[in-house]
C-alpha cells in the first residue's frame, strides 16, 4: 500500500468524526435528559434500520428536495437492492408505523428515537455527514395539540438545558390553499428572474418554495416582497394554525412568526417550526446565518404517498452535533460533570488488582465515585496521579492486605494512613466523605 493511502485510512472519512470524552459526555447526558423528558410526555422509543429502500427517500423528501438530489449515500448491493443510508427519521418511522400494523394500537402513537443520520453535504461548522438526531412523531392525530406537544418537548429540553433559544412558526397551508400560493411565488420571482442565483433559477422550475431558503444576499433581498402563504391560508388551515399559537400562549412559550419558513423536506402541510440558536445581535454569525438547532412540522400527506392511507402526523427532529458544539462553546460543560471522584484505588500486585475489581463493584453499588488504575505502576507513582488530581481519599491495597482482609485509607492532605478491615471501608468513607 502506498504511503499516502496508508496515512488516509489512519484518519475518519471527510465529514465524519470519532466522539469520546467530554464531547461524548455530553452528548450521551442530552440524550438521557430528551428521554427523560419524551416518555414522560407519553413518547415509546422506535429503532429503525441504518438502512432503508432508496424508494422510501425518494418518495417522501421530494424528488427535487437537496437531500434527493445530492446529499444521499445510496447504492446497489450485491444482490441487487438499491438502499440508502438514512438522511433523516420521519420516513422510516412512518414505514414502520404500517409496517408493523400500528394504525391497528390505539391512536396517536407517539415515538422516540436517537441515532446517525447521514447526509452528502459539504462539511462546515454544525454539519456534518454523519450526524446524530434526537427526534419524536406523533402519528394518527390531526389536532393542533400534537404540534404543540411536539414543539413543548424540544422547548422544555431547551430550558432544562439552560439554552436561549428562538422559536419561529409558520404554516404551509394544505392542497386546498397552497396552490394559489405556489402559483403566485412562481410568477413573482419570474418577473424577478434576472438577480436570481443560479440555484435559484433551477428552483424556481423544479422546487419553488425553496427559493425561500436561499441564504445568497440577492435572494434574502428579494423574499421580503414575495407573497405569503398566511395571506393564501384557507378557514380550516387558519385555525389548526390559530390553536397552535392558542396553546403557545396557554404554555407560554414565546414565538416568532416566519412568514418565510419552509423547512428543506417537501413533506410539510400546515405547521413548521424551527428552534434556532439565540445569538445576540452584535454576533458576527446573525448575519452569517442561523444555527438551527431543531426544525419540524406537520406531514399530513406523507402516509398517503408512501402507502395510500390516510393519517395525520406530526413531528420534529433536534440535531445533536449542533447542540453539544453550541454547549461546549458556551462553557457548559459543568452539566456533564457528575461527581468528582474523591477516592482512589491503588493496588499493587496481581492478588490486590483480582480482588479490586469486585471493589470497585462494591464502590459502584454504594454511589461513590472512584479513580483507579489498571497499570501496573509503583505505589509511589499511583499515589502522585491522585494527588495530581486533587484526590481526598486514596485506598491502598497490596499483597499484606488481601491476605489479612484490610484496606488502608490515606489521608491525601495530610498524609496520615489507618487500617481498616474491608468490610468496613465503604462505611468509613461515607462518613469520611459527608
Ligand atoms: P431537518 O431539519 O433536516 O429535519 O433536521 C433536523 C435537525 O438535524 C436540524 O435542525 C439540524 O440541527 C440537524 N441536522 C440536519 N442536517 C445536519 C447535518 N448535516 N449535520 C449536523 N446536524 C444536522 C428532519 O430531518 C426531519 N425528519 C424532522 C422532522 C421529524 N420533521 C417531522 N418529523
Amino acid at each position: 500500500m502506498a504511503s499516502s493511502a496508508k496515512k488516509e485510512i489512519l484518519k475518519t472519512p471527510r465529514g465524519t468524526r470519532d466522539l469520546f470524552g467530554e464531547e461524548l459526555l455530553l452528548r450521551d447526558k442530552i440524550q438521557r435528559l430528551a428521554e427523560e423528558i419524551s416518555r414522560y410526555y407519553g413518547f415509546e422509543k422506535i429503532q429503525t434500520p441504518h438502512i432503508e429502500h432508496t424508494g422510501l427517500f425518494e418518495a417522501s423528501l421530494g424528488q427535487f428536495s437537496d437531500i434527493v438530489e445530492k446529499q444521499m449515500y445510496a447504492f446497489r448491493t450485491r444482490g441487487g437492492d438499491q438502499l440508502t443510508l438514512r438522511p433523516e427519521g420521519t420516513a422510516p418511522v412512518l414505514r414502520a408505523y404500517f409496517e408493523h400494523g400500528m394504525q391497528n394500537l390505539p391512536q396517536p402513537v407517539l415515538l422516540w428515537y436517537a441515532g446517525s443520520f447521514f447526509r452528502h453535504e459539504s462539511p462546515q461548522r454544525g454539519r456534518w455527514r454523519e450526524f446524530g438526531q434526537f427526534g419524536l412523531e406523533i402519528l394518527g392525530e390531526e389536532g393542533a395539540v400534537a404540534d404543540a406537544m411536539i414543539i413543548r418537548v424540544f422547548g422544555v429540553l431547551f430550558k432544562e438545558l439552560g439554552m436561549e433559544v428562538r422559536l419561529e412558526l409558520n404554516t404551509l397551508g394544505d392542497r386546498e390553499c397552497r396552490p394559489a400560493w405556489r402559483k403566485d411565488l412562481v410568477s413573482y420571482y419570474r418577473r424577478h428572474q434576472r438577480v436570481l442565483c443560479k440555484d435559484c433559477k433551477r428552483r424556481l422550475k423544479e422546487n419553488p418554495l425553496r427559493l425561500l431558503d436561499c441564504k445568497e444576499v440577492s435572494c434574502v433581498a428579494l423574499r421580503e416582497k414575495a407573497p405569503q402563504m398566511i395571506e393564501y391560508v384557507c378557514e380550516a388551515c387558519k385555525k389548526h394554525f390559530r390553536d397552535v399559537l392558542e396553546f403557545m400562549d396557554v404554555l407560554e412559550t414565546p414565538y416568532h412568526l416566519a412568514p418565510h419558513l419552509v423547512r428543506g423536506l417537501d413533506y410539510y402541510t400546515r405547521t413548521v417550526f424551527e428552534f434556532t440558536l439565540l445569538l445576540p445581535s452584535s454576533s458576527p454569525e446573525a448575519e452569517v446565518g442561523r444555527v438551527e438547532l431543531a426544525g419540524g412540522g406537520r406531514y399530513d400527506y406523507l402516509a398517503h404517498l408512501l402507502a395510500g392511507s390516510t393519517l395525520a402526523a406530526v413531528g420534529g427532529a433536534l440535531g445533536m452535533d449542533r447542540l453539544a458544539e453550541v454547549m461546549k462553546e458556551q462553557k457548559r460543560e459543568g452539566f456533564v460533570q457528575t461527581r468528582a471522584p474523591e477516592v482512589f484505588l491503588v493496588q499493587i500486585g496481581e492478588m490486590a488488582k483480582r480482588k479490586s475489581l469486585a471493589l470497585v463493584e462494591e464502590f459502584r453499588k454504594a454511589h461513590i465515585p472512584l479513580l483507579h488504575s489498571l497499570a501496573k505502576e509503583s505505589i509511589r507513582s499511583q499515589l502522585t496521579r491522585a494527588s495530581d488530581l486533587g484526590i481526598k481519599f486514596s485506598l491502598i491495597l497490596g499483597q499484606k492486605e488481601v491476605m489479612d482482609g484490610t484496606m488502608i485509607i490515606r489521608d491525601m492532605d495530610s498524609g496520615l494512613q489507618e487500617i481498616f478491615p474491608l468490610s468496613k471501608i465503604i462505611e468509613t468513607l461515607k462518613a469520611r466523605m459527608g
